[in-house]
């Protein structure tokens, strides 16, 4: 057989079903074989170490653009490095739209933008005003470009969709074969909640969590489910916080309903009590929908373990705490309700989430891959592209030491965030080693990848998320441009 370009020798390869030691061998940013004594003009000694599918980030906001004006402090390029020194070759990121406004013009403007990135990236694309010329004239003009998912907000001033905006956008994407993400939050509960906190003086971040309990999030969700039912459209609900809300999607997938759940590290190792912290320092931590408590976290596991939660995203976030663009925009004693909520994450989340569930024994290397990087490129439609070491794949993959003991600080995150919600955290198992469709773009933490290498990720329609059919009565209600 003729030699490969690069051959990644001697480690243990983990793909979504199995493990077993073996060379992996590169040609042409593909991989070309799977074998044992490969021959390589590069070879690459991974003895000792995991050889993985690299991470697939589903839901990461980078240099997304900000209603006044501006974008993100967290460019395509620092959000790239923070990405590929995590083990991440792939992200799914977001296109916004405002209000008043349409999505064709800031899809252009964040695929221009996107030409500077690092890793491979896709778009989900967020309707915010789901007017007659977005949902009939420019969601099929995105989906033609690619774009398979759109993203809808139940929650947030001035994002928020009512019930009737969103059937919309669900009847969207069915008739244009798309995916919906939801954020499931109750928009009038929250803003009830929080009108009688701040009434009372609650303003400290702890109350961040206050004004949006569990139920809140249930409530939504399960309408999310309920409307999606109606309309015949798969959806995933995002950053599920806790199982009550997990249990409404339990409730749906034994209904044989196409709705997927994903959560997020924060979620397993931070609970409401960090936002307790003195002054603004609880703001680092502040994110929807809140973290809650070790109870809920021990329970997501439970989640994970029978199926219910399928994909560990990120959900990173680009505020800084210092900057003026930041958590501190509206000033170091702002309430909690004009903090922006977001935590920072591409770079953390492969390792946080392999010490709590693999070195702390709670499963095996292949779930880990499935969720970190299988399951969200089947759900995306990126499989078996990325997601898996198999030939004809990208050569996208990360070499972990599964032995390797770090504590996070954010001197060795890469993003441009000022901080880490994970300070201090001790975590073992680390990446040592990313190879992105071939190319060497990480060793040792740093990053060697040139701005603009990154490829778009034009996503074709695929079958996972076909409607099942069964729609009320068999009246196909979205048919109809209504
Ligand atoms: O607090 C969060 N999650 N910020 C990011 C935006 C979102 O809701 O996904
Ligand atoms: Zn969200
Ligand atoms: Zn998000």
């Amino acid at each position: 057989m003729a030699d490969c370009d690069v051959v990644i020798a001697g480690g243990t390869v983990v793909t979504p079903s199995d493990m077993f030691t073996a060379d992996v061998g590169i040609t042409g940013g593909r991989v070309a074989v799977l074998g044992l004594n490969l021959r390589g003009q590069r070879t690459i000694d991974a003895k000792g170490l995991l050889v993985m599918p690299g991470g697939v980030d589903s839901h990461c906001h980078i240099e997304q653009l900000q209603a006044g004006g501006g974008a993100d402090e967290e460019s395509f390029v620092t959000g790239s490095t923070s990405a590929l020194a995590g083990g991440t070759t792939s992200v799914v990121t977001f296109s916004t739209q405002f209000k008043g406004q349409g999505i064709l013009a800031p899809f252009a403007e964040y695929r221009r933008r996107a030409e500077r990135a690092m890793v491979d990236y896709a778009f989900h694309q967020i309707v915010t005003d789901a007017t007659d010329d977005v949902v009939f004239n420019e969601i099929p003009q995105v989906a033609a470009a690619g774009v398979r998912s759109l993203k809808a907000f139940l929650t947030y001033d001035p994002l928020y969709l009512d019930d009737r905006q969103f059937i919309r956008v669900l009847a969207a994407a069915r008739r244009n074969q798309m995916l919906v993400t939801v954020h499931c939050e109750n928009y009038e509960a929250i803003n009830w909640r929080t009108a009688a906190l701040l009434a009372d003086g609650r303003t400290a971040p702890k109350y961040h969590a206050w004004s949006r309990p569990p139920m809140v999030e249930r409530e939504a969700t399960h309408r999310a489910i309920a409307l999606a039912e109606m309309v015949d459209q798969p959806i995933q609900v995002f950053h599920v916080s806790c199982p009550e809300v997990a249990d409404e999607i339990a409730r749906a997938k034994a209904r044989g309903l196409k709705v997927w759940g994903e959560t997020c590290p924060q979620y397993f190792v931070l609970s409401a009590d960090h936002m307790d912290r003195p002054g603004f320092e609880g703001a680092k931590f502040m994110c929807s929908p809140a973290p809650r408590d070790a109870a809920a976290s021990e329970g997501l596991w439970t989640c994970i373990r029978n199926g219910v939660l399928d994909i560990v995203s990120s959900d990173h976030s680009g505020f800084s705490c210092e900057t003026p663009v930041g958590k501190r925009a509206n000033g170091a004693d702002a309430p909690f309700r004009d903090i922006p909520n977001g935590v920072p994450g591409l770079q953390s989340r492969l390792p946080i989430l392999f010490h709590e569930a693999v070195t702390k024994g709670r499963m095996d290397p292949c779930h880990f891959v499935r969720l970190t990087s299988a399951n969200p490129a089947r759900l995306f439609g990126l499989y078996p592209r990325k997601g898996t070491i198999v030939p004809g794949g990208d050569a996208d993959i990360v070499l972990w030491d599964p032995k390797k003991t770090v504590t996070l600080t954010n001197t060795l995150m890469q993003h441009i965030i000022d901080y880490t919600p994970y300070e201090g955290m001790q975590v073992t198992g680390w990446p040592v080693m990313t190879l992105r469709r071939g190319e060497v773009v990480m060793r040792d933490g740093k990053v060697q990848a040139q701005p603009g290498s990154g490829q778009y990720l034009a996503r074709a329609p695929y079958d996972l998320i076909k409607p099942t059919g069964n729609v009320p009565n068999g009246f196909d209600a979205s048919a109809f441009l209504v």
